[in-house]
């Protein structure tokens, strides 16, 4: 089997924080809150964390949680602790992970992708302070089972899961090593039910298992659970296969990534991890695994699912724990794809396909999981044909995203699903600008016997085609002025939702625009002295005043 070979180093330093350093980071910054009192893994953990997404938190207001003191529903006490939201909670947490601010996240996908760098061999690790194997993986309250991992959806999952996984595995073809974050559910102290998607452009995980199958060998695998956050980030990133995502994690930190040799696998792992669990994918026999609350909100029910058999669990002495909350979105699961996968369908439309008019890309995000639904956010003057070219580009990019594309202008917030109903009852025909496209493949979302096997795609371009009058809100000059005055009077907190103050669509005249002036300065009476000198005669009311002029 090949061995990947990149530059020696004994004990190298390293230029990006730990999860530990991010911890401590996020603490400083006020986004990190400590639970010190007992809590119970297998019920209340995730169900604390979930109340942060349903609980009418805003995404900014939300933060990482740790727990310090963990017992389960047998009574057992844990003396590793664990931390939910860690990664993602909000792009604030994911920006300190990556070092960036939130506004350069994008950018710095983007540089990365373009400019990987190789990750560096050290000799030893912290991820290997200590190892437990042999003899040690089993029995209860051993290996797998001696680890606080929570339940995600209690009431539903049929085990605890890790979650905040990076799954390493190597082509057997080409020595190069694929790593993905797949769910993982515990079955006994050394074996783990292993879940990666099999559907077109699924789990790269899943191509690397069919290749050690059509060999006749079980698939070596390390889950590295509590990668430093930059080398974390690149388990749920989409990237093209044959890219290997230490490379890219290289990119955003702009250092190596250290990398040692897993011991009782042949594959690279990352050196600051705060646990990995080694081991061997059965390429011959599946076995029942979930239910598990699954990303896409729904639960994941029993399939036939990989099996993996433990051969060593090596980590720092004292390890922390990371736990992704997912399932019903927002989540943190979707923060952590949605920051992820933005940047690039906007690479792929300006950058590879030339669409000068795009602005922004923005992937919905509740209830709905960040793939299915995407809008397009064009420029007022983007040719008609272009904006068609960015439909279809975004709903082709990722077989799994963009089942429903709606391109709307810059002036429409397509977090404001008013705003976007808004734009495709007045700027769409739905004859003229919806387009119904066959042939997709099944997404990511609950299982369905519909449609022979195949799903659809549905286009909306609901951009302004015309000049369209102003839309009828004060002028913004008057709404900041009002503001102001609301606040003076001491009125409940204002939470202004765009649009919040008229501006023009294009169809306005200067002569309406001095009308107006002179009504809101007091003058209204002398408008009304200009309109009596037009007068006219034999005309329909509703006759706009502009076509009945034109006809003089
Ligand atoms: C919390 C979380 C759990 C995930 N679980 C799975 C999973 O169980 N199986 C899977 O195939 N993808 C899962 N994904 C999505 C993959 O990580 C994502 O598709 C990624 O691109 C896979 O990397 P790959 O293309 O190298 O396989 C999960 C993502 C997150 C954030």
């Amino acid at each position: 089997m090949a061995t990947r070979t990149g530059e020696k180093s004994e004990g190298a330093g390293r230029g990006y924080p730990d999860l530990q350093e991010h911890l401590k980071a996020l603490d400083a910054a006020g986004l990190l809150v400590t639970i010190d009192e007992p809590i119970n893994k297998d019920t209340e953990m995730h169900p604390l964390v979930r109340w942060q997404f349903r609980g009418g938190i805003p995404e900014a207001e939300r933060k990482a949680f740790l727990f310090t003191n963990i017992t389960d529903s047998k009574g057992r006490e844990y003396d590793i602790p664990v931390v939910i939201g860690a990664l993602a909670a909000n792009a604030e947490i994911y920006g300190i992970g990556m070092g960036v601010a939130v506004d350069e996240i994008g950018e710095t996908w983007r540089r990365a992708i373009a400019g990987p760098i190789a990750p560096r061999i050290v000799e030893s690790a912290p991820c290997q302070e200590v190892v437990i194997d042999g003899e040690d993986l089993e029995g209860p309250g051993k290996g797998l089972d001696a680890l606080p991992i929570p339940i995600s959806t209690p009431g539903y999952d049929a085990a605890p899961y890790l979650t905040a996984t990076n799954c390493i595995t190597r082509d057997p073809e080409t020595g190069v090593q694929n790593m993905g974050t797949y769910r993982a559910g515990l079955k006994s102290s050394r074996r783990l039910g292993v879940r990666m998607a099999v559907r077109t452009g699924g789990a790269g995980g899943y191509i690397h298992w069919q290749k050690y199958q059509a060999l006749g060998e079980r698939m070596p695998i390390a889950i590295v659970v509590g990668c430093p956050p930059a080398v974390a980030y690149l388990g749920p990133q989409k990237l093209r296969h044959g890219v290997d995502e230490l490379d890219v994690a290289g990119g955003i930190v702009g250092a190596p990534i250290n990398v040692v040799a897993a011991k009782t696998v042949d594959l690279l792992v990352p050196a600051e991890a705060e646990l990995v669990i080694e081991g061997l994918i059965d390429t011959e026999y599946l076995e029942p695994e979930g239910p598990f609350g699954e990303s896409h909100g729904h639960i994941a029910l029993e399939d036939y699912n990989m099996i993996m058999e433990v051969s060593a669990i090596t980590r720092k002495r004292h390890p922390i724990i990371p736990s992704i909350i997912s399932q019903v979105t927002p989540s943190e699961s979707s923060v952590i794809k949605r920051v992820a996968y933005e940047p690039l369908f906007l690479a792929h439309l300006r950058d590879h396909l030339g669409i000068d008019g795009i602005v922004g890309v923005s992937l919905h995000e509740p209830l709905t999981n960040i793939r299915p639904v995407i809008f397009l956010q064009m420029a007022r003057t983007t040719p008609r044909t272009e904006v068609w070219r960015a439909l279809y580009g975004a709903a082709t990019l990722q077989a799994a995203c963009g089942k429903l594309v709606i391109a709307v202008n810059e002036d429409i917030d397509p977090d404001n699903g008013d705003a976007v109903f808004w734009a495709i009852a007045y700027r769409s025909n739905p004859s003229l600008d919806v387009e119904i496209l066959p042939h997709r493949g099944r997404g990511h979302g609950p299982k369905t016997g519909r449609g022979d096997g195949e799903d659809s795609t549905l286009l909306i371009d609901a951009t302004q085609k015309e000049d369209m009058p102003p839309l009828a809100l004060p002028k913004r000059q008057y709404m900041e002025a009002a503001k102001a005055l609301w606040e003076r009077l001491g009125l409940a907190p204002l939470k202004p939702e765009s649009p919040w103050f008229g501006y023009s669509l294009g169809d306005w005249s200067d002569e309406w625009d001095e009308g107006a002036l002179r009504a809101a300065g007091g003058d209204y009476l002398e408008n009304g002295r200009r309109t009596a000198r037009r007068l006219r005669k034999g005309l329909k009311p509703e006759t706009s005043v502009r076509k009945a002029d034109d006809d003089i």
